[in-house]
């Protein structure tokens, strides 16, 4: 079955606020005492992520197609660097999990690249923020109309 647009659009909203409430939870739990409680979390991000990704596909593939020429180049650069620092955090976050190795090495960049994705999530929002109040404002202009 086909969504209307406002049903993908109130799924796109859902599903970004999901995204921002998961990396809030990870920064409250980051310092146990449950660290499932904070891994789990981790692991339900992972296909969120992919989700979110997907449904800026299109965005991605137009900025890497014009590269310097798109007018928002600078932010999907900024956005590869943060996405890739975030798949850092994450993969590293499973040996000291399920521990997999004693090197100290994993926590040292899991907690450097963790709280750097924290950051840069922060800097996301604000550089997209016309963005995000066209999709959330939209709603209201159709409700007033
Ligand atoms: C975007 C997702 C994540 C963020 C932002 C994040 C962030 C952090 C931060 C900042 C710390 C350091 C806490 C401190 O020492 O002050 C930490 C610790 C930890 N994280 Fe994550 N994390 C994420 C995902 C994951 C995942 C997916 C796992 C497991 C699969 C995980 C497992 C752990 C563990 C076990 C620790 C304790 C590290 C230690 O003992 O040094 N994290 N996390």
């Amino acid at each position: 079955m086909a969504l209307s647009r406002t049903q993908r659009r109130v799924a796109r909203i859902v599903l970004d606020v999901g995204l921002l409430i998961g990396f809030a939870l990870e920064f409250i739990t980051r310092e146990g005492p449950d660290y499932d409680l904070h891994s789990w979390i981790g692991v339900v991000l992972i296909p969120i992520v992919a989700v979110h990704l997907a449904t800026n596909w299109s965005w991605v593939k137009a900025t890497m197609r014009r590269r310097g020429d798109h007018p928002e180049w600078s932010l999907a650069r900024f956005n590869a660097v943060f996405g890739l620092v975030t798949a850092i955090c994450i993969v590293t976050g499973f040996p000291i999990w399920l521990d997999w190795s004693d090197s100290g090495a994993w926590s040292t960049v899991h907690t450097v690249t963790g709280f750097a994705s924290l950051i840069m999530m922060v800097s996301h929002l604000w550089r997209n923020r016309s963005r995000i109040r066209t999709m959330v404002g939209r709603r209201r202009s159709v409700a007033v109309a």
